[in-house]
């Protein structure tokens, strides 16, 4: 396996393994790597010959009283899970190399960032196609997989690539969770043992909005009413920031269920800020 720093190297490793024939599977990480990121690996591996992965605690994403600092960090750790995974590149850049002085050149996808994170994050997911954009310019590769974890992250690239006809294709990959249901995250890292007995509420208030749609409820108050109940009835902990339901097109608020739909829900517990999300096709 190789780990390569400098984006000059990286681009003419990935363009001479272009000219190879060989086709190039990437999965862009922030490291602190658990078995989300490892699945993601696991599915970009069965569709392309070269896999890559980058590691890259990228600072334009995070909020000025984000966690950009704290955020989990263990390159050692993630070095051997990728070597397990039978990676084959490690792209694993410092902050300068990626962005030197006088940076000045952002990518931003209008109107899916209105919703959900993006009224509390703003900024957020410019930094986010920002890097993205750069690491496929400097990785090259043809396939690239996203977990369904984020969402709205996933939703936002898969536009950027299509408006901007960017030649990728995208793998969404379904959100892997521990065994009681808490969404795989590098940042439950945060939790104490009390809040993380807690946690699992989050995807237990989506699975119980999945049964009132499925018992013919259809207003989308009243299930955010209901799940914002539930889980006050059954925390200390949780500061809920949003609950919402949303069309999974375009990711704009629905009264009425209807549709292919996303309930995205954003909860505080201690200083770990916690997403979880369904999807739900309703016929
Ligand atoms: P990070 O949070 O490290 O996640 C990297 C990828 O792993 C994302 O596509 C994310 O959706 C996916 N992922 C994380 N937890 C998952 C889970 N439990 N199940 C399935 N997939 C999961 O997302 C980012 O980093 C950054 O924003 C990045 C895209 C790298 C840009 O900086």
């Amino acid at each position: 396996m190789e780990i390569i720093k400098k984006i000059k190297e990286m681009q003419k490793r990935a363009e001479e393994l272009r000219l190879k024939g060989k086709k190039i599977g990437f999965v862009p990480t922030m490291g602190a790597l658990h078995e989300g990121h490892l699945t993601l690996m696991r599915e970009t591996r069965k569709k392309c010959d070269i896999l890559i992965v980058s590691i890259f605690v990228n600072p334009i994403q995070f909020g000025p009283k984000e966690d950009f600092r704290e955020y989990p960090r263990d390159f050692e750790g993630d070095r051997k899970k990728c070597e397990n995974e039978g990676v084959d590149i490690i792209f694993y850049p410092d902050v300068n190399e990626m962005y030197p002085e006088n940076f000045s050149t952002y990518v931003e996808v209008e109107k899916l960032s209105e919703h959900l994170c993006g009224k509390f994050r703003p900024g957020h997911f410019k930094g986010v196609t920002t890097v993205v954009m750069k690491l496929f310019n400097i990785v090259k590769p043809h396939i690239v997989a996203f977990g369904w974890k984020d969402a709205q992250q996933l939703l936002i690239i898969k536009r950027m690539i299509r408006d901007l006809n960017m030649d990728i294709e995208i793998l969404p990959v379904e959100t892997v969770r521990e065994e009681d249901g808490l969404a795989m995250s590098s940042r439950n890292m945060y939790l104490n043992e009390k809040e993380r007995k807690e946690a699992p509420l989050l995807y237990k208030s989506l699975l119980l909005a999945k049964e009132l749609i499925e018992k013919g409820e259809r207003n989308s108050l009243n299930i955010i009413n209901k799940m914002q109940e539930f889980i006050e009835n059954n925390s200390e902990n949780i500061r809920i920031q949003y609950i919402e339901i949303v069309d999974t097109e375009n990711l704009q608020p629905l009264k009425e269920i209807k549709g292919e739909i996303l309930i995205g829900i954003a909860a505080y517990l201690g200083k770990a800020r916690l997403i979880d999300n369904i999807r739900i096709k309703i016929d």
